[in-house]
C-alpha cells in the first residue's frame, strides 16, 4: 500500500471520533470527544444522550481531525465509517456525516466493522517515532471491550475465523458491573484497575470459568460470586474490602483471558497474538500475557485500546486497497458479527 489516506469516523458507542491514517499504519491525526463524564451520572451509557452528543460533536471533531492532519478533504482517498456493531442511534450519526461528506466530495465511502477496527489498532503508530514491527499472519486475536469478548483467528488481512466468544457478559461489561457493585465509578475498568493496585489478588477465591473444549468465555458466574461475597460482607456489618475485591476479581478475569488466548494460539498454530479493545488497556492483562506468551504479543498503546477513529481509518486503508466501496444507501448494522465479513 502506498500513499493511501483515509478519513475515519467512529460513533458506535459513547466516543465521537475522527482520524486520518496513512497506509493503514501511520496516524496523521486522531481526535476523540469522550462522553464518559456525562454518562458516569447514569452509571452506564444512556443511548439517547449518546446520540444527541454525537450530533453536537461530529462536525467539529471531523474538522479538527483534518486540521490536525494539515489536510483538506480533497487530499484524502476515502471516507471510512463504523457501520456496526453498536448503538443504532449512535451509528447513524457517524454514517450520515460520512455520507454527506462522500456525496459532497465524490470520495468513496466504506462501512467498517467496529471489531475489525479494534484488530487493526494493532497496526497503528503515531506519525512521530519509529514504526513498530508489523504483525505477521496467522494471528490469534483477542478482542476484549465493553460489548465484546471474542477469540478470532486472522489468517490474512480482512480474513477471519471466529473461534469463540462470551456466552453472557463481555469482559468490559463485567468490569463495569462489578465496579458498580463494589461502589466504584463508571467506567468500572479503569476504576477497578486502580483499586486493585492496593489490593491482594488472592484475598478471595473467585471462580475461573475455563469452559474446556470450547473457545468461549463466561463471566456471569464470576459476577454472581462477587455479588454473593459483597452481600455476605455487608450482612456481617463489615466495610467492603474494595481493593481486595477489585484485585481478586481482576485476577480471575485476566487468568481466564490469558490462558485461553495462549492455548488457542498454540492450537491454531498462530505466529503472533493481538490483544485489542478497551479491556486491553488493563495493566494486569498486558503484563500477564506479555510475560506468559512465548509468541510476540501486539497490544496497542493505551490511547488506541478504547474506542477511536484511527482504527476505523486504519482498517479502511486495507479495505480501500482491497477494492471495497459502499453505496450511499448503506445502512447501520447494529449487530454485525465479524464472521459475516467478506474478505
Ligand atoms: O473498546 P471500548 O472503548 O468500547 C467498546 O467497544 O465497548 O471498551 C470499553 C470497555 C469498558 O467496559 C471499560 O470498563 C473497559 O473497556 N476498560 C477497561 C480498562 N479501560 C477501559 N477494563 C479494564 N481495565 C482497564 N484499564
Ligand atoms: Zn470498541
Amino acid at each position: 500500500m502506498e500513499n493511501v489516506r483515509v478519513l475515519g469516523i467512529e460513533t458506535s458507542c459513547d466516543e465521537t471520533a475522527a482520524a486520518v491514517v496513512e497506509d493503514g499504519r501511520v496516524i496523521l491525526s486522531s481526535v476523540v470527544a469522550s462522553q464518559v463524564d456525562l454518562h458516569a451520572q447514569f452509571g452506564g451509557v444512556f443511548p439517547e444522550v449518546a446520540s444527541r452528543q454525537h450530533t453536537l460533536h461530529i462536525s467539529p471533531v471531523i474538522e479538527e481531525a483534518l486540521h490536525r492532519a494539515h489536510m483538506n478533504l480533497s487530499e484524502v482517498d476515502a471516507i471510512a465509517v463504523t457501520r456496526g456493531p453498536g448503538l443504532p442511534g449512535s451509528l447513524v450519526v457517524g454514517i450520515n456525516a460520512a455520507k454527506g461528506l462522500a456525496l459532497g466530495s465524490g470520495l468513496p465511502l466504506l462501512g467498517i466493522n467496529h471489531l475489525e477496527g479494534h484488530l487493526y489498532s494493532a497496526w497503528l503508530h503515531e506519525s512521530s517515532g519509529e514504526l513498530p514491527s508489523e504483525p505477521s499472519f496467522p494471528l490469534l486475536g483477542l478482542i476484549v471491550s465493553g460489548g465484546h469478548t471474542e477469540l478470532v483467528l486472522m489468517e490474512d488481512h480482512c480474513v477471519y475465523q471466529r473461534l469463540g466468544g462470551t456466552l453472557d457478559d463481555a469482559a468490559g461489561e463485567a468490569f463495569d458491573k462489578v465496579g458498580r457493585l463494589i461502589g466504584l465509578s463508571y467506567p468500572g475498568g479503569p476504576a477497578i484497575q486502580k483499586a486493585a493496585e492496593e489490593g491482594n489478588p488472592m484475598a478471595m477465591e473467585f471462580p475461573r470459568a475455563k469452559l474446556p473444549g470450547t473457545w468461549d468465555f463466561s463471566f456471569s458466574g464470576l459476577k454472581t460470586a462477587v455479588l454473593r461475597e459483597v452481600r455476605a460482607l455487608e450482612k456481617g456489618g463489615e466495610t467492603l474490602p474494595v481493593t481486595d475485591l477489585a484485585a481478586s476479581f481482576q485476577a480471575s478475569v485476566v487468568d481466564v483471558l490469558v490462558a485461553k488466548t495462549i492455548e488457542a494460539a498454540k492450537e491454531f498454530k498462530a505466529k503472533e497474538i493481538l490483544v485489542v479493545g478497551g479491556v486491553s488497556a488493563n495493566e494486569a492483562l498486558r503484563k500477564k500475557i506479555l510475560a506468559e506468551s512465548r509468541l510476540t504479543v501486539h497490544i496497542p498503546p493505551i490511547s488506541l485500546c478504547t474506542d477511536n477513529a484511527a482504527m476505523i481509518a486504519g482498517a479502511g486503508c486495507y479495505r480501500f486497497s482491497a477494492g471495497q466501496r459502499d453505496g450511499l444507501d448503506m445502512d447501520a448494522l447494529p449487530t454485525w458479527p465479524l464472521s459475516e465479513l467478506s474478505s
